[in-house]
């Protein structure tokens, strides 16, 4: 959701501007807009729709100034138009600001400005920041003091960053819950709300803590605690992000990009972790924390979407194969609880984008408590990736499609490694770790074999509802099957235990409520196939996923997807990417927006 960027240096700001906003199209958004100083004034252009239709409105009236801020907006107070577009000004247009996040006390501060004779031209919470700060700018003729004067009334959430008149060569930024990332290159300083825009200029980032702020200018960066006023040294950390490859390298789209990398994800997940000859499983990531994790008796897992289904998995196969109990929350539910938690317990959050607002609660709520706090993060620098004790990163490089794929793989690789590090007597170690060396080339197989999944969805892609069922390691592919499915073909689907159904799903099935059904070779997979039977009997259509073409579960499917049989501890990697092939090519031809679909973000940043 939403993205800021800001430039101050000796070229010209647009140019960053411009292109770190398209490095963060990937979030969501409905609008964005830049403002830059221009002589002694500074001028917006703003939009409602791409960043693309921002470069083409800015051609018409070119931004030639060396400081400025940008801004993609995913509304919350105030409808999709150009003037609730960010920046947003004071009434005298001294002070303009972009803000990501939510200021819960707007109406209050607008009452009191309305009051002192201050206008607003927007609906937005946003617009009464720069007001606010030209208020204590009025009473102190000190912008610093205005910007800190201004952040202590505000309540919320807030990454913010504002230029002024009244300095024409700084920037100003303050963070609090969203995050903020400012680069520091020679001759340039650039803030990103993670560290992907500043990439492309720089790897030398330092990151903003809540309730800072910063002043950024031809000197340098200065941080400031907004309450305290005390200036805070902070070294610049080496932030190495994957090469963003904002190509889609002949793809249509990132969806199906990211889906046809899951191979390579699981390799790049492997890589110099997982040593065949030496049977060993090195997670540095780790290292720092080896001695707390021999205490550790349980597990909790916290987790939002994709990522929590990827938690599923990883349930299973911590519980099997480092026999250690495991509960897996979602993280919206997890913050609210109040659930006694023993020291002996370790907490792993897992987040492709590392900004979830709902997971960094989570992680909050455990600031203190001497819990153990490990990471399975995408997002290298990202705030859980900070925020945790250690952790294993799943170095898929970025994931843009809203449709999370390879970063679902990704997560399901490492819990597996994590899970043979901390194994001591696995029985199948050995044979575990030889499949998972092979693997990435049985699920280019599928990948090749995607023209007869494209068949299938084409032609079930009128379906008004679907269910997935599945059972153990399948089960979570059920759950992560279908919200693929909903979330980019706007198809209802659910996902349920296959064991589940004559608990209440059954009363669903008829001959226009067909079913996915996971049947891979499994000691329990009759069982689902007696699922299937009762489907069947009903009149329910089914699509079966088999690794065996004899099996009884593909004479029974009315269609079935065939895969490579592999042990099940593998099955929810390879067995995902029919699932992922599956709804994407429904969303194809229903025509539907593959990497941006409707009502979603790729990074949800707000509760
Ligand atoms: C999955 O396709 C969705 N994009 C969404 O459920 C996502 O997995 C969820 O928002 C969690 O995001 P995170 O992994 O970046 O924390
Ligand atoms: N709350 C602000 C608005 O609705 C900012 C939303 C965002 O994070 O983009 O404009």
């Amino acid at each position: 959701m939403c993205g800021i960027v800001g430039y101050v240096g000796n070229k010209i700001a647009k140019d960053y501007l411009l292109d770190g906003l398209e490095t963060l199209e990937y979030r969501g958004y409905d609008s964005a807009g830049i403002a830059t100083l221009e002589g002694d004034t500074i001028r917006a252009t703003k939009v409602v729709g791409r960043v693309e239709q921002l470069r083409k409105e800015e051609g018409q009236n070119p931004h030639v100034g060396s400081v400025g801020i940008g801004h993609t907006r995913w509304a919350t107070h105030g409808g999709v138009v150009t003037k609730n577009a960010h920046p947003h000004h004071d009434m005298n247009e001294e002070f303009f600001v972009v803000h990501n996040g939510i200021i819960e006390n707007y109406e209050e501060i607008k009452s009191f400005l309305l009051s002192k004779g201050y206008s607003f031209y927007s609906d937005t919470d946003t617009e009464v920041v720069p007001n606010l700060i030209a208020y204590h700018y009025s009473k102190t003729n000190n912008v610093t003091t205005a910007f800190q004067a201004a952040l202590e009334t505000l309540r919320g959430a807030y990454a913010l960053t504002m230029i002024t008149t009244h300095e024409p060569e700084s920037l100003y930024v303050a963070k609090l819950s969203s995050p903020l990332a400012i680069g520091v290159a020679d001759d340039e300083l650039l803030v990103g709300s993670d560290a992907l825009p500043i990439a492309s200029r720089t790897q030398d980032v330092v990151f903003l803590e809540d309730g800072e702020m910063a002043v950024l200018n031809q000197e340098g960066y200065k941080i400031l605690d907004i309450e305290t006023k005390k200036s805070i040294e902070r070294a610049t950390e080496f932030i190495e992000i994957e090469e963003a490859d904002g190509g889609l390298r002949g793809f249509d789209d990132f969806m199906s990009k990211e889906i046809n990398e899951a191979p390579a994800t699981v390799r790049s997940a492997m890589l110099g972790r997982l040593r065949v000859e030496e049977k060993l499983i090195k997670l540095g990531g780790l290292e720092l924390v080896e001695e707390q994790l021999r205490y550790i008796d349980r597990i909790v897992v916290v987790a939002c979407g994709t990522s929590y289904y990827a938690g599923l998995v990883g349930e299973y196969l911590l519980e099997e194969i480092a026999g250690i109990p495991v509960e897996v929350q979602q993280a919206s539910e997890f913050r609210y609880r109040t659930e006694p938690l023993s020291r002996s317990t370790a907490v792993l959050v897992v987040s492709q984008s590392g900004e979830t607002a709902d997971t960094i609660a989570a992680l909050k709520k455990l600031d203190g408590s001497g819990i153990l706090t490990l990471g399975i993060v995408n997002a290298p620098g990202s705030t859980l990736a900070r925020m945790t004790d250690a952790g294993v990163y799943c170095h898929a490089g970025p994931e843009k499609a809203v449709a999370s794929t390879k970063a679902f793989v990704s997560q399901v690789t490492v819990f597996l490694l994590i899970a043979l590090h901390l194994s001591k007597t696995y029985k199948d170690y050995e044979k575990i770790i030889n499949e998972l060396d092979t693997l990435p080339q049985l699920m280019e197989e599928v990948l090749k074999n995607s023209t007869d999944i494209k068949k299938l969805a084409e032609k079930y892609s009128d379906s008004k509802d679907f269910l997935y069922i599945g059972r153990r390691y399948s089960f979570p592919l059920a759950l992560e099957g279908a919200l693929k499915l909903k979330e980019i073909s706007y198809i209802h689907a659910e996902g349920f235990a296959a064991g589940e159904m004559k608990h209440g799903p059954l009363a669903l099935i008829d001959e226009n409520f067909p079913t996915f059904a996971y049947a891979l070779s499994s000691d329990i997979n009759e069982k689902t196939i007696s699922n299937m039977q009762e489907i069947k009997t009903r009149g329910g259509k089914i699509i079966a996923v088999v690794d065996d073409k004899n099996s009884n579960a593909a004479k029974l499917a009315d269609d079935y997807i065939l895969i490579p049989k592999v042990s099940e501890q593998l099955q929810p990697l390879i067995g995902a990417l029919p699932a992922f092939l599956f709804a994407y090519y429904a969303a194809k031809k229903l025509g539907r927006d593959i990497d941006k679909p409707r009502n979603l973000a790729k990074s949800v940043t707000v509760e």
